[in-house]
């Protein structure tokens, strides 16, 4: 049974259309969003959710906020269980999901960097959140190196645990800091791939990629939030500004992650990037 019909069933009263048809598990938790017609029968459809999925606890999601990008949750039923392992692809991401975000819509993203990543690169995660691309990298594919930047301490405090957790000590340094200052200062000219897995203001951070490029270039794959239809318009932008700053860009894809709002896709841009 879907758990559409499963609350249909049990909350007769309530408007079909306004349940929802699925929340996300993660470490044997349910994450929920509900619309706010909802919010008065929020602990009773905690419940229901509880017994559908099986799981440990539910919790509301609202959405994420701030440059730390923090999930603004509540927990509406069950164990009062905030850190989980969440398990992709035969790698092992804790985290304090009332604290952090992790992303399952960009699990194929995931995935994808690491089959992109070639024997003996040189990889700089610059926005490295708890390892969301490091450790899939580190663990599925055989780079000689990765150095992941985090800005917030709790973040970062997880990421050193996910090196551990999944074996990749001897692959991956983490860096605890702002990504715009460090990277120019320490990381000039070392990279093959550069991640840049950010929105709202990734291009702040494009000189300081374009400074981690090993002088004979390299690929410089880079997120951002695009209004839906215009996305071409905006590969452009990016393009031009790096070309504005002394480089050559040859677009070699750009994809959409997942559709963020109404109007706005998450993309991602790989371009191969020559230094002149
Ligand atoms: C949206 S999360 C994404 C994590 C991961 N890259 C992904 O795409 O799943 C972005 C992370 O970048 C970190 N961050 C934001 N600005 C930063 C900066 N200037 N330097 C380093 N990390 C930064 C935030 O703290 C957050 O953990």
């Amino acid at each position: 049974m879907r758990l559409k019909e499963f609350l249909v069933e049990k909350l007769p009263e309530v408007d079909p259309e306004l349940l929802p048809s699925r929340a996300r598990i993660m470490g044997g938790v349910a994450l929920i969003r509900l619309r706010p017609e909802l919010d008065k029968l929020e602990e009773e459809i905690g419940r229901l959710l509880l017994e559908f999925y099986r799981v440990k606890a539910v919790y509301r999601i609202y959405g994420v906020t701030g440059i730390e990008r923090r999930p603004m949750i509540k927990h509406l039923a069950g164990e009062g269980v905030k850190e989980i392992i969440h398990r992709e692809y035969g790698c092992c991401f804790k985290l304090d999901l009332t604290r952090l975000m992790f992303c399952l819509g960009n699990s194929f993203e995931r995935l994808r960097m690491a089959a992109l990543t070639r024997d003996g690169e040189v990889v700089l995660d610059m926005f490295a959140g708890i390892g969301q691309f490091t450790i899939p990298i580190a663990v599925l594919s055989n780079p000689s190196k990765i150095y992941s930047i985090e800005l917030n301490p709790e973040a970062y405090g997880y990421l050193l645990e996910n090196i551990k957790l999944n074996g990749v000590e001897d692959k991956v340094q983490a860096i605890l800091g702002d990504c715009v200052e460090i990277v120019p200062k320490k990381f000039r000219g070392i990279a093959d791939r550069i991640i840049m897995g950010y929105f709202h203001g990734t291009m702040k951070a494009l000189p300081a990629a374009l400074s981690a490029l090993k002088p004979i270039g390299g690929i410089i794959h880079f997120h951002e939030l695009a209004r839906r239809g215009s996305e071409e318009r905006f590969v452009k932008h990016v393009i031009d500004e790096i070309e504005s700053r002394g480089c050559l860009a040859r677009l070699l894809n750009w994809r959409k992650v997942k559709s963020y709002s109404k109007t706005r896709n998450h993309i991602v841009i790989d371009l191969l990037v020559i230094r002149r």
